[in-house]
């Protein structure tokens, strides 16, 4: 804690600086953006490091956060007068909501960081992103060096984002981590209702790579993002994935399976084009390989669910 008022007290970004806060430990976490991911991790934080406090905006949520024993801030991102003050000094902030639906910018985030006061600075932000930040590799695998290049404007959205949070940190010090993630499933979040729908899938030789996170997995990077990812003075950038990509379309088809449905029906991804909606399109129009080596080696994650094959049945 002192070394942390000392900083905050006008030494500005000496070289050690992310070692310092490295060492210091907090063990306050607040989260913005607690839904599935923030539970999960805020879980993991009170059993293994300390408490947790998260934004709220419902009622429905304030009722689920207080009862795994969350302590509540109410605001909400796209009310401004509600983020002032709000109470973030030394804590570790994960940074879990998403930018609004339209647009190329996320002004929640800068929101939010505009209004962080030296007196109520975190000690440390982890953020999750969306690996889409790429765009279209055509079926490369890639790697934290490879070029950002947006083609939705959900992925300019977030590359907004992050480069929101690579000025913060180069004007105030404080070690962020950014995490892209790619497609989240677990308990209670598989794509049922579209498989019901019997919406098409491209058929397997056409199908584009895509890759995936199991949730529990996904949580337990985001604490070992905070405890292991900032080695530098600039933002540090971890690619999540559980290192098996396949497809949309073998995803779709295992889901089926294990819930003993219909598979969904294969067509041309020409077809595809003219029946899925703009938003799923986005989805299946970007493939890339996600290379996890940064990920498992410098963050020290043992997978739980490495395949599909593992993790799906989890989420029967
Ligand atoms: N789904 C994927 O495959 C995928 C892939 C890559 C990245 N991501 C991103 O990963 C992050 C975590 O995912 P998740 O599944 O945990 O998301 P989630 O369950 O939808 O949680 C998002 C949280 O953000 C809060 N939020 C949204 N707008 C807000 C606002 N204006 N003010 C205050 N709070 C607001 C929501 O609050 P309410 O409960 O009040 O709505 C909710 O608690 C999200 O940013 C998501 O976009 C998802």
């Amino acid at each position: 804690m002192v070394l942390l008022r000392v900083v905050h007290g006008g030494l500005r970004n000496p070289p050690h600086l992310a070692l310092i806060l490295h060492e210091n430990n907090m063990t306050h976490a607040f989260i913005i953006g607690c839904g599935d991911i923030g539970q999960r991790t805020a879980k993991l934080w009170m059993a293994q490091h300390g408490t947790v406090s998260a934004l709220v905006r419902s009622v429905e949520a304030t009722r689920t956060l207080a009862h795994l024993g969350i302590t509540l801030v109410k605001g909400d991102l796209d009310d401004v007068d509600s983020l002032v003050h709000l109470p973030l000094q030394n804590t570790l902030l994960f940074y879990f909501a998403p930018p609004p639906n339209n647009g190329t910018t996320d002004p929640r985030l800068r929101t939010v960081l505009a209004a962080i006061t030296a007196e109520n600075r975190p000690g440390e932000i982890v953020y999750i992103s969306t690996s889409g930040v790429y765009g279209d590799c055509q079926g490369a695998w890639i790697s934290e060096d490879t070029p950002t290049h947006p083609r939705s404007e959900r992925g300019a959205r977030r590359l907004d984002a992050e480069m929101a949070l690579q000025d913060w940190q180069r004007g105030t010090g404080v070690p962020v981590v950014i995490l892209r993630v790619p497609g989240i499933y677990g308990p209670g979040r598989l794509p049922i209702e579209r498989i019901k729908q019997g919406l098409p899938v491209v058929r397997e030789e056409e199908a584009p790579y895509s890759n995936r996170i199991h949730a529990d997995d996904l949580a337990r990077i985001c604490i070992a993002a905070a405890k292991h990812g900032h080695h530098g003075a600039t933002a540090q950038i971890y690619n999540v994935s559980d290192g098996s990509p396949s497809s949309m379309t073998e995803y779709f088809n295992k889901t089926a399976d294990l819930l003993g449905m219909p598979r969904p029906p294969a067509v041309s991804m020409a077809e595809a084009r003219t029946r899925l909606t703009p938003g799923m399109l986005s989805f299946i129009e970007e493939s890339r390989r996600i290379d996890n080596r940064k990920m498992r080696e410098e963050l020290g994650v043992d997978l739980l669910y490495p395949t599909l094959e593992s993790g799906l049945p989890t989420c029967r």
